[in-house]
């Protein structure tokens, strides 16, 4: 009775339909073990796929009776959308099986019919598969781990807008993951698999309807190893080997609705984008043990509302939803691993949702250690051109210091009697760059070392990994309500490095003029100071103006601009280059505003790096009346290209113009492509803008000495604060996989 009681409240909170359609599923496993009593213990966990409720999920069977016991606990959604027919719905069972003594492998599979209906049909029947090796390698002395992925339940993308889905595949052994259509899985036509980035592409025309995608990923070691088995046979894996099976091979299937074309296809218009404070797709993070783990993302889009976020991740994991003016929206995951999560890798994946559309698929893996392990505590600070790692002593009361290093070992940490400290370029002590999308990764490690000479180490081991992160190129525009004036980019080949704009109080350079003092208050006739300094790692590099330009908002492109600098070439006769170092570039120039109902200017530089050496690069060759006949040399020059960085705005305050002045007001017409022409006799100062030409007013008269700066310009830099500020909250230890073992047994 009580059962059945039991049984009757499941299916409900399941809501099992009569009419099971598969969406898709996949399966993670927790590191096997080995029982003292030569018993394998394998635990996977199971996502399943559905829309409408989450449906029932049937059980795994275990190949040629492998398995011994079998036991599955009750499946629960995970996530499910607030709505009365729900687009998706996703649920997550655990399974634990006992595989017999003296078994080299593990397969496991369920099937079904069938798909919902899709392009291939209806009626297409599913397998689940997963195979995993049972033996213990030679580098990590445990049995090998899978790769770890999973997908929301509901992917939907506009067929005009369909561009990459980027899968998670991580794997705890560091092996590299390959992903693969599965055997007799039907290939999308349009879409290319890239096997080794386990990303869909879109190469061709792709149909609207519903599309299976059924892929197994497997693992591939990248060291030579042993692995030895139960019954004491061994097997030795050459990195080289190809036709070598996969230690692991998991299947994970998905569908993806493509749904009709809409207008504007841009991230962040229609389709949700999302902003930085979201960790990046593939970051590890960190869980511990008993204590509550968040996940913090933030999207936006400004042409429609953001109704939820879309998450596949472990059972008993909340979400909060707030939405936030100006289509901003964000969720907080929260999740307290148990004991019995230890060592588990958790793939977690979010989409943002519209009513129509949503935003990319990020997955993040969650690791969860227990607390001692990740109590070591470690700040690490991103600068442009540095890190810095510091790690508190006390965290790690065990670990000697002597035998802690970088992965470059010739660069040393210091400590004091609290403290250990690391200090390294982007370019030296071992750190390596890494692409990650519209990120550029610095990743470098602490490690604790042997010394050749021991045979046994009775000390306890660590491995810290840490990295910064930095976009490729900060958006401007978007940051207008503090005024910038620091830019940080990365190249590939110069690293990460950085301008600063400013605008200084006199023609010495010397004194700032303070973030807070922005707008900057001037006046007609008044000169102006500006000054841009590069900062890079790169030895003796040298800053090139290629264009400033004025503009009467924070939009470079607005229409209505005025070219102080172009191609090089000086255009704005009051403007005067004054001596700098290489990496500055100081200018002063006349205030001016544009005609018109405009009190604020903005001037926006496209600056460029070079390195020294060669007469070909942009930087040697100047002024260019016509820049598409520049003299190249492929390889020969290195330099950045050209970024935009803006400074502004300079705000006229209402000072009455003096009558004198008036009299030898000029007006400057000019369009893009004809140099300019100074009109005379002199215009209204509110000559009216014609299509095709502006106009743009200036006082040319320099008989009037130039206007003490208000009150308002104070001296201090503080946006430098703020910008790193930003960017140290985006940086984290990751993967504070600390080994701590006090021996290695033997
Ligand atoms: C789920 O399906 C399995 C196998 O199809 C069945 O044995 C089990 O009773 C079902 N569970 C529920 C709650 O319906
Ligand atoms: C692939 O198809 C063949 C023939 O239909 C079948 O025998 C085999 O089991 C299928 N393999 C998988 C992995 O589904
Ligand atoms: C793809 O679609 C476009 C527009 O519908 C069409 O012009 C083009 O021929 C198609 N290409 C292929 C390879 O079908
Ligand atoms: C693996 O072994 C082969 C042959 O001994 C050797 O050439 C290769 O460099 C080794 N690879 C690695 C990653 O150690
Ligand atoms: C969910 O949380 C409850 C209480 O916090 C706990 O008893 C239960 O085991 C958890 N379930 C899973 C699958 O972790
Ligand atoms: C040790 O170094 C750290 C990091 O540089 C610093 O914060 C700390 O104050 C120093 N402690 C002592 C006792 O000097
Ligand atoms: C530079 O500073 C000196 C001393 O502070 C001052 O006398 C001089 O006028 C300044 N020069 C300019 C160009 O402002
Ligand atoms: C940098 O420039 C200085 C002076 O021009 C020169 O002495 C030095 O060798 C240069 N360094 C490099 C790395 O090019």
């Amino acid at each position: 009775m009580e059962a059945g009681v039991v049984f009757l409240l499941l299916l409900a909170s399941l809501g099992v339909a009569l009419t099971d359609t598969f969406h898709g599923d996949s399966i993670s496993f927790m590191p096997p073990k080995r029982n003292s009593d030569g018993t394998y213990k394998v635990t996977f966990f199971h996502r399943q796929n559905s829309k409408g409720n989450c449906k029932n999920e049937s059980t795994f069977t275990c190949d040629d009776g492998v398995c011994t016991t079998f036991s599955k606990s009750s499946v629960l959604p995970t996530d499910k959308e607030v709505a009365t027919n729900p687009r998706w719905c996703q649920s997550e069972g655990r399974t634990t099986a006992t595989v017999s003594t003296n078994k080299n492998s593990l397969t496991l599979r369920r099937s079904g019919c069938c798909w919902e209906p899709n392009v291939q049909g209806v009626g297409v029947s599913w397998t689940s598969f997963a195979e995993l090796d049972l033996g213990t390698r030679s580098d990590t002395r445990s049995i090998n781990s899978c790769p770890v992925t999973t997908t929301v339940s509901s992917l939907r993308v506009p067929q005009n807008c369909f561009s990459k889905i980027r899968l998670l595949a991580y794997d705890p052994d560091r092996d590299k993951v390959r992903c693969r259509y599965a055997l007799n899985a039907t290939q999308v036509p349009g879409i290319t698999l890239d096997e080794t980035a386990c990303t869909l592409t879109k190469t061709g025309n792709i149909t609207t309807g519903v599309h299976l995608f059924v892929l197994t990923m497997e693992d591939v070691t990248t060291k030579n190893i042993t692995v030895t088995y139960a019954d004491k046979t061994t097997t030795y894996r050459e990195e080289s080997n190809t036709r070598l099976p996969p230690l692991c091979k998991v299947k994970v299937q998905f569908s993806v609705e493509v749904t009709d074309s809409i207008p504007n296809c841009e991230m962040g218009h229609v389709q949700p984008t999302f902003l930085s404070r979201t960790p990046s797709h593939g970051d590890v993070l960190h869980a511990t043990v008993g204590q509550t783990f968040q996940l913090y993302a933030q999207a936006q889009a400004a042409h429609s509302t953001i109704q939820d976020f879309q998450v596949s991740g472990p059972h008993n994991m909340t979400k909060a939803f707030k939405d936030d003016q100006f289509g901003k929206a964000e969720v907080t995951l929260s999740w307290m691993p148990q004991q019995s999560d230890l060592n588990r890798f958790v793939p977690v994946c979010f989409t943002a949702e519209t009513k129509k559309t949503q935003s990319e698929m990020r997955c993040v893996v969650v690791m969860v250690t227990q607390s001692s392990i990740t109590q070591v505590r470690a700040k690490v600070q991103c600068e442009p051109n540095k890190m810095t790692v510091v790690l508190e002593k006390a965290s790690i009361p065990d670990i000697d210091e002597n035998f802690l290093q970088l992965r470059d070992p010739s660069c040393s940490l210091t400590s004091n009697s609290t403290h250990i400290t690391g200090v390294m370029s982007f370019t030296t002590c071992g750190t390596k760059l890494e692409e990650k999308g519209d990120f550029i990764v610095f990743k470098n490690e602490i490690n604790s070392f042997v010394l050749p000479s021991e045979v046994i180490v009775r000390r306890k081991t660590v491995k810290i990994d840490f990295s910064c992160q930095f976009p490729k190129a900060i958006e401007i525009s978007s940051y207008y309500s503090v005024r910038n004036s620091d830019y940080i980019f990365t190249e590939s080949s110069f690293g990460s490095f950085g301008y600063t704009f400013e605008i200084f109080r006199d023609g010495n350079f010397t004194k700032k003029v303070e973030a807070s003092a922005y707008p900057v208050e001037v006046k007609l006739l008044q000169t102006i100071y500006m000054g841009i300094e590069a900062t890079s790692e790169l030895p003796n590099v040298t800053v090139f103006v290629e264009s400033c330009k004025a503009t009467p908002d924070d939009n470079p492109d607005n229409a209505l601009s005025y070219d102080l600098i172009k191609n090089g070439c000086i255009r704005d006769e009051t403007l005067k280059v004054a001596e700098s170092p290489q990496t500055e570039f100081r200018f002063q120039v006349q205030a001016f505003k544009f005609t018109g109902n405009y009190d604020q200017v903005y001037v926006t530089c496209s600056v460029i790096l070079c390195e020294p050496g060669s007469q070909f690069s942009r930087c040697a060759q100047g002024c260019l009346k016509d820049p598409s006949r520049r003299r190249r040399r492929r390889g020969l020059s290195k330099e950045t290209v050209g970024h935009y960085i803006t400074q502004g705005p300079l705000q006229f305050v209402g000072q009455p113009v003096p009558k004198a002045a008036e009299e030898g007001l000029n007006v400057v017409m000019q369009n893009d492509d004809v140099p300019a022409t100074v009109i005379s006799p002199p215009a209204a100062p509110d000559t009216k803008s014609s299509k095709g030409s502006w106009e743009f007013k200036r006082m040319l008269s320099s008989n009037v000495t130039a206007v003490v700066l208000g009150s308002a310009f104070l001296v201090s830099v503080m946006l430098l604060a703020v910008v790193i500020h930003r960017y140290s909250r985006k940086t984290r230890v990751e993967d504070t996989k600390a080994l701590i073992a006090s021996d290695y047994e033997n």
